[in-house]
């Protein structure tokens, strides 16, 4: 056994695999991380918690080393998704099935209103539109992408202006009914989805052209009529993968919501709807080899339960949709780990960014007043993100076996979001243990494009302690003896005596590592001496740029720019 040492490294990267393509979903962790936290903490047939579980990683890699699951999410299309990943086995065969006969009674219907009048300059077969840039900065300049049916125009060469004749053909199309139930709910207000609204995009259906309204009526309704629950799940899930991708939220520059925010830009494209479903389906990274590496890797291990009781016979596999603030549905002292991830302050707004799939799955959206998050829309501040935080960690520690860990991954480069998960955990009774940075997959649009995140997740190894210690810190004392401007020097001083240069982004991260032990660890505690502290830096809150503002004051150090980013080197007298 390993678990009484938590893991002091970065785990090294590995190839991206299908499970976790099969949908689309925020902030989704390195499976690898996952698989290697587990796998050191707790052995097999132990139960893996996730209150916050989102698309599922945690859940899926339990079963696959045979650890039981507990998973938990308040979003109901967070909990779909996670269910639809961990089911095994598929039957693959009648998935297929399905499938086909989705194909045979819908494609050429659906394709065909894709079709354009002028044929294939290569071949002289039919073309169809892959995509259509119409958004209205186009004017009536509409510039489609095409293909034929002997594939020529699949490098994207088959790129010209939609012709007059073209265009009417669209206008006929679009005079026609949409067939089936499609969702027109107005959007409520929200941070991102004001983006919408600025727009006048107010209800779903709107942010679909017409004639993509008729195909996803077709198939969402054929959908419907699949008998086999589980088969029909996946069937919706290759489904509501495709509904990004043909909204208007796509423009040649941005893919939808990379930003983490509804952007939708004045050249959005129209996509084909029938080409993106059935690359869902059954082309690279589809729900079908998805299925196909679960069945292989999680095989007949996959065994729900409704209660916790059903764990004591066969069961292995249990997952609720509701606040993380009430697990009691789970007994004290069952859980022998939890790795989480709860939400970064406001920097994903889960609810507002699933509201479209969710509309179009007929799921709940009632769940918002316990969602936790910083969201004015909501009247969340960070003082109501600390509170559910507690009430959530609290919970956490009383399911938790004693003497069992917590891994708790989290970026946020506002140090008032680190401290309310920090005392939340506190608060509940975990220790911190180590601080460990994890490599990311690759970056997401914030953290590339601002360069003020953490470069790197932290991974915040807790521990619930065997017996309880009556003694802890007051959460609130470290205002007396830390002195924010010193430690960040420190930090500074000490990375760079490994390291000859180095980014801001870096040294940030040690220094966030650093203030982290120093309030919350065992590291011995720093008193407060120097009175001539500006008052932004004597108030506990600080940044990347309150980093750069002490560094670039201080005169052991060189500050360089270079394209864009900002390095600091330490001066040689
Ligand atoms: C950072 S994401 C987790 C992503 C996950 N690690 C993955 O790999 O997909 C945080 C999740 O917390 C959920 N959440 C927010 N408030 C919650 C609450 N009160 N109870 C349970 N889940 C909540 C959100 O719906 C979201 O799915
Ligand atoms: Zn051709």
């Amino acid at each position: 056994m390993r678990i009484d040492k938590p893991i002091n490294y970065a785990v090294t990267p590995k190839k991206d695999c299908a499970r976790y393509k099969m949908h689309k979903y925020w902030a989704a962790k390195p499976w690898y991380v996952v698989a290697e936290y587990i796998e050191h903490f707790t052995q097999e047939g132990e139960i893996v918690m996730d209150p916050f579980c989102g698309s599922g990683v945690v859940g899926c890699e339990a079963l696959i080393h045979r650890r039981k699951t507990v998973l938990n999410d308040l979003n109901p299309m967070a909990t779909f998704i996670a269910r639809n990943i961990c089911s095994s086995p598929i039957d693959l065969k009648r998935f297929d099935k399905e499938f086909i006969n989705i194909k045979n009674k819908l494609r050429s219907t659906i394709v065909d209103m894709y079709r354009l009048i002028e044929p294939c300059p290569e071949c002289g077969a039919p073309l169809y539109i892959k995509h259509l840039v119409r958004g209205p900065s186009l004017e009536n300049r509409w510039i489609v992408e095409a293909r034929c049916s002997n594939g020529h125009g699949r490098s994207g060469h088959i790129r010209r202006y939609l012709t007059p004749e073209e265009k009417a053909f669209i206008a006929t199309v679009e005079r026609c009914d949409i067939p089936y139930w499609f969702p027109q709910n107005t959007f409520p207000d929200g941070r991102e989805i004001m983006r919408l609204k600025n727009v006048d995009i107010n209800r779903v259906d709107q942010l679909f052209t017409r004639r993509n309204l008729i195909a996803l009526s077709l198939l969402h309704n054929e959908i419907q009529k699949i008998s086999d629950v589980s088969i029909k799940e996946l069937m919706l899930m290759a489904f509501s993968n495709t509904l990004l991708h043909v909204s208007k939220l796509k423009s040649e520059a941005l893919r939808p919501m990379s930003a983490n925010s509804y952007y939708c830009m004045g050249d959005w494209i129209e996509e084909n709807v029938w080409e993106r479903f059935e690359n869902r389906v059954n082309w690279h990274w589809g729900v079908y080899q998805g299925k196909q590496e679960t069945n292989r890797l999680i095989d007949d291990y996959f065994n729900p339960v409704e209660s916790f009781d059903g764990f004591s016979s066969g069961g292995t596999f249990m997952i609720s949709n509701g606040p993380a603030q009430d697990l009691s549905n789970i007994p004290d002292e069952s859980i022998d780990y939890c790795f989480t991830d709860p939400p970064y302050g406001g920097s994903i707004q889960y609810f507002e960014l699933t509201y479209l799939w969710r509309s179009w799955l007929d799921m709940s959206h009632g769940f918002i007043d316990n969602e936790v998050i910083v969201n004015d829309f909501q009247g969340k501040q960070y003082d109501s993100f600390e509170t559910m935080l507690t009430e959530v960690f609290r919970e956490v520690y009383r399911v938790m076996k004693p003497g069992r860990w917590l891994s708790v991954t989290f970026n946020n480069r506002d140090t008032r979001i680190w401290e309310a998960l920090l005392k939340a955990c506190q608060i509940a009774g975990f220790e911190i243990i180590n601080v460990v940075p994890q490599n990311p997959v690759g970056h997401s649009f914030v953290q590339s494009w601002s360069g003020k995140a953490l470069k790197r997740d932290l991974i915040l190894n807790f521990r619930k302690p065997k017996a309880v210690h009556y003694n802890q810190t007051n959460c609130n004392d470290f205002e007396e003896y830390l002195n924010i401007r010193e430690m960040i020097i420190e930090s500074a001083r000490d990375f760079l005596s490994k390291n000859q240069r180095a980014l801001l982004s870096e040294i940030y991260e040690a220094v966030v590592i650093r203030w982290i032990n120093m309030v919350y660890g065992g590291l011995k505690r720093k008193t407060s001496t120097d009175e001539d502290n500006c008052k932004e830096i004597q108030n506990k809150v600080f940044d990347i740029d309150t980093v750069d503002r002490i560094l670039e004051q201080e005169s052991d150090f060189s500050r360089i720019e270079d394209n864009n980013r900002i390095f600091y080197r330490k001066n040689t007298c």
